[in-house]
């Protein structure tokens, strides 16, 4: 984790010492570095020069209102799953203007919101729920701008706990449905056709099923141009993975790059929604072991942090690394001195 770093033995971020932050704040603690969120943001940025794009930072992978302030100064969007993302972006200082709203369950009251603060686009996930949305538009006497969220079938080759774009998965409409209901939507006064939006998957570490899935999205552009549906942008979504472990993890340009080259000659705005590779290797859980339990079968240390801090080990046996923030030789010495024998 660049911004990281072991100095002989002691875990510092950003040059300051972790245990020293552990002092003043106490434990559990969360400290994100933010030049590792603004250098994972580069890394988008850079590869995305030179072209029309929004990166639309995923608030569900870590809505903390400093980070998400963090984002709004280097000048990000916002994809969001709810009302009250919305209103973290918002108290963040984040733009509404450059909000996407995704998620299956959307209310009335959360279209409301989200069309009173002038949002940028709704990613609409199925029919029932355009037409909910251009209820709502209607009573406030405004067009809703729209994306329809379509569902590739295509396999991310990730935890089947984080695949979003298999016809099993309860995301997005059908490819094959998708053209009638563009056509459905476009005689709807209340709505706005702005774009495609689709994600297939979190923590993806081949770039091939996002270019795969980037392939059918470009042919059903084409096939509503066709239809004299002119659209002004393509949302693909978030994916990219991190490194926990072993992982082999491309580069961001080279994630992108077959997605990008699945673009040539597009002129439509591109839109993306990372959240994991922006986020998620930019901070650590400060946590200090309370117990030390000693069963029949294995031994337990017992921390100050549980699953409501960190849910993924629980959710689906996930794996993170865990580092000692002080040198072993110190913790030795304080071991010595209270009379314990060091483990
Ligand atoms: C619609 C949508 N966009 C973006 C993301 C962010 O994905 P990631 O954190 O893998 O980049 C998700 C995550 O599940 C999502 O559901």
């Amino acid at each position: 984790m660049k911004h990281f770093e072991t100095r002989d033995g002691a875990l510092f971020a950003e040059g300051v010492a972790l245990e020293r932050v552990a002092a003043e704040f106490g434990t559990p603690t969360f400290v994100y570095s933010r030049a590792a969120l603004s250098d994972a943001y580069a890394g988008y940025a850079a590869a995305l020069a030179g072209r029309d794009a929004m990166v639309c930072y995923a608030v569900k992978s870590n809505s903390n209102l400093a980070i998400l302030n963090v984002f709004a100064r280097l000048g990000t969007g916002f994809d969001i799953v709810s009302g009250g993302e919305l209103a973290r972006v918002i108290a963040a200082g984040g733009d509404p203007a450059k909000v996407v709203f995704s998620g299956v369950g959307k209310t009335r009251g959360e279209m409301r919101a989200a069309l009173e603060h002038g949002i940028y686009c709704f990613n609409v996930e199925s029919e029932p729920e355009l037409y909910r949305l251009a209820e709502v538009a209607a009573d406030l006497g405004v067009r809703a701008p729209v994306a329809l969220r379509v569902n590739p079938d295509v396999d991310p080759k990730t935890h089947p706990y984080i695949s979003t774009g298999l016809k099993c998965n309860k995301f997005g409409v059908p490819i094959p449905g998708a053209r009638a209901l563009y056509r459905q939507a476009a005689r709807m006064p209340q709505i706005d056709i702005r774009g495609i939006a689709c994600h297939i998957g979190s923590q993806l570490l081949d770039p091939a099923p996002v270019a795969e899935a980037a392939a059918k999205v470009v042919a059903l552009a084409e096939a509503l141009n066709r239809d004299g549906i002119e659209l002004r942008h393509l949302d693909l979504g978030g994916g990219l993975g991190i490194r926990y472990d072993d992982e082999a993890v491309p580069a961001t340009r080279d994630y992108l790059a077959p997605l990008l080259g699945v673009l040539a000659g597009r002129t439509e705005r591109l839109l993306l929604e990372p959240g994991r590779s922006l986020v998620g290797n930019a901070g650590v859980l400060l946590s200090k072991v309370e117990y030390l339990k000693h069963g029949e079968d294995r031994n337990f240390a017992i921390i100050d942090a549980a699953m409501n801090d960190l849910a993924r080990p629980a959710l689906y046996d996930a794996y993170h690394r865990i580092a000692e923030v002080r040198p072993r030789a110190r913790r030795a010495l304080r071991c010595r001195r209270a009379g314990l024998r060091e483990r």
